[in-house]
């Protein structure tokens, strides 16, 4: 069991890269399936997320080679859609391989992911819009089974703009029979960048950037080679970082205008933001105001895995701020962590939390139960001054190359040490 100890207490100063987009890596991964042929992706981060799809889809018959931070995926070979248990009951996206793997191979079948520490993270939205494409499920509280006799076109309205539903109608109609038009999609980045992928191996898609997707089934696509774009949320994070800790960072490689929502956030802060030559500097020397009310939403909204990042910060604001989490059910599961250093917060409900800014923060031995809260963690020892430990890398290290290496250059005291 490793443990992560911070020395915090200090502001932050230095600059760090952002790795590839584990959500935007993950999807296109899933997509490979859907092509005969080697698969090149450049930018993959190198995260535990990575490996275990990788995992998957080996186990399906796929070939997978990482050089570093390239992966070549040949889904030639791939000879069987059941879906082994171990990597579904270990990550939740695998069910991201319903879509390609319904194009396919006309069925799928695994293990029904089941819920996590944020939420209950049902697929029911999935399930009703791929079943209007010509896919029967069997109901099974265990196992999701699905064939299609053949994937067809169809007119879908999602009831809530899921990115994990628009990405599965998506990868399963590029290939069906007809056309297919998607009302209510998501408009995440990662959904725009799929879009791209997806055209650049053949697939006809319009309507990209929008909440109205139209794909027109083709024959088959072709294999291509793909750069991941950065990821925002660990951009999000480091500059979150530098605002816990007033001080001031650069974040290079960031998409800055996929960053927005959170932009305005800490400028209403205090903070001061600036664009360098593909760098945001954030110098947060006085970004000490709360947040009065904010609630996260779908994109281009305040971004959800943000949101336990950005509580850590309001801790210590000169003031009471509010958030309301709207996307996902069980997403405060940091308070009792941060109460533990002090922090004065009350959960209203399990939609809406308040903090009442304190003076500091105390160091603290924390636990880390799941990968966006424990980088909030992170933060908070960040602030607090003297030693901290946190338990619970496994879960960080899901999304994170290497956060300790990454604040390290940012100034911060940090190591990893094996228990
Ligand atoms: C993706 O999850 C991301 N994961 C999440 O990031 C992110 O928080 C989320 O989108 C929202 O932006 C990946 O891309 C691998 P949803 P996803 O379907 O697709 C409910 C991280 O830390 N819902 O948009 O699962 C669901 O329960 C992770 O990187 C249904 O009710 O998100 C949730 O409350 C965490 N039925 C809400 O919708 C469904 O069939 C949003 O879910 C599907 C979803």
């Amino acid at each position: 069991m490793d443990c992560i100890h911070i020395h915090g207490g200090k502001p932050l100063e230095g600059e760090a890269a952002v790795q590839g987009s584990k959500n935007g890596a993950l999807v296109l991964v899933t997509a490979t399936v859907l092509i005969k042929g080697q698969t090149v992706l450049h930018n993959c981060p190198q995260i535990t997320d990575m490996d275990e799809m990788f995992g998957l889809l080996k186990a399906l018959g796929c070939q997978v080679k990482r050089e570093a931070s390239t992966v070549i995926i040949d889904a030639s070979s791939l000879h069987t859609s059941d879906c082994p248990a171990k990597q579904v009951r270990a990550m939740r996206s695998s069910v991201m391989l319903l879509g390609p793997l319904l194009g396919r191979c006309g069925s799928v079948s695994m293990e029904r992911p089941g819920g996590c520490m944020i939420g209950k993270r049902p697929v029911d939205i999935h399930e009703t819009a791929l079943t209007c494409m010509g896919v029967r499920f069997q109901k099974d509280e265990k196992r999701i089974r699905a064939e299609t006799e053949g994937l067809k076109g169809a007119e879908i309205c999602l009831p809530f703009p899921s990115v994990g539903a628009t990405e599965n109608v998506l990868m399963a109609a590029v290939l069906a029979e007809g056309t297919t038009t998607l009302y209510n999609a998501a408009q995440e980045p990662e959904i725009t960048q799929l879009c791209h992928f997806l055209n650049e191996a053949g697939a006809k898609i319009t309507g990209i950037g929008t909440n109205c997707l139209m794909v027109r089934g083709v024959g088959k696509l072709h294999p291509v080679t793909f750069t991941v774009m950065p990821d925002r949320i660990v951009a999000g994070t480091y500059l979150l970082a530098g605002a816990a800790t007033r001080g001031i960072v650069t974040v290079k490689n960031a998409p800055v205008r996929q960053l927005t929502s959170l932009l305005d956030v800490l400028r209403k802060m205090g903070a001061m933001v600036r664009y360098e030559e593909n760098a945001i500097v954030l110098d947060a020397v006085r970004a000490g105001k709360p947040v009065p009310y904010l609630r996260t939403a779908v994109y281009p909204g305040f971004p959800t895995d943000l949101q336990s990042m950005l509580t850590a910060v309001l801790t210590r604001a000169e003031g009471s701020s509010a958030i309301e989490e709207t996307i996902f059910e069980d997403r405060f599961k940091i308070v009792r962590e941060l109460q533990k250093m002090g922090a004065d917060l009350k959960v209203e409900n399990n939609r809406k939390l308040r903090i009442y800014g304190v003076s500091k923060l105390y160091p603290a031995r924390l636990t880390a139960c799941e990968l966006r809260g424990g980088a909030a963690l992170v933060i908070a020892a960040l602030m607090a001054e003297g030693e901290s430990e946190i338990r619970g890398c496994d879960y960080i290290r899901r999304g994170y190359e290497d956060i300790c290496r990454d604040l390290r250059l940012l100034g911060a005291d940090v190591e990893e040490k094996r228990e």
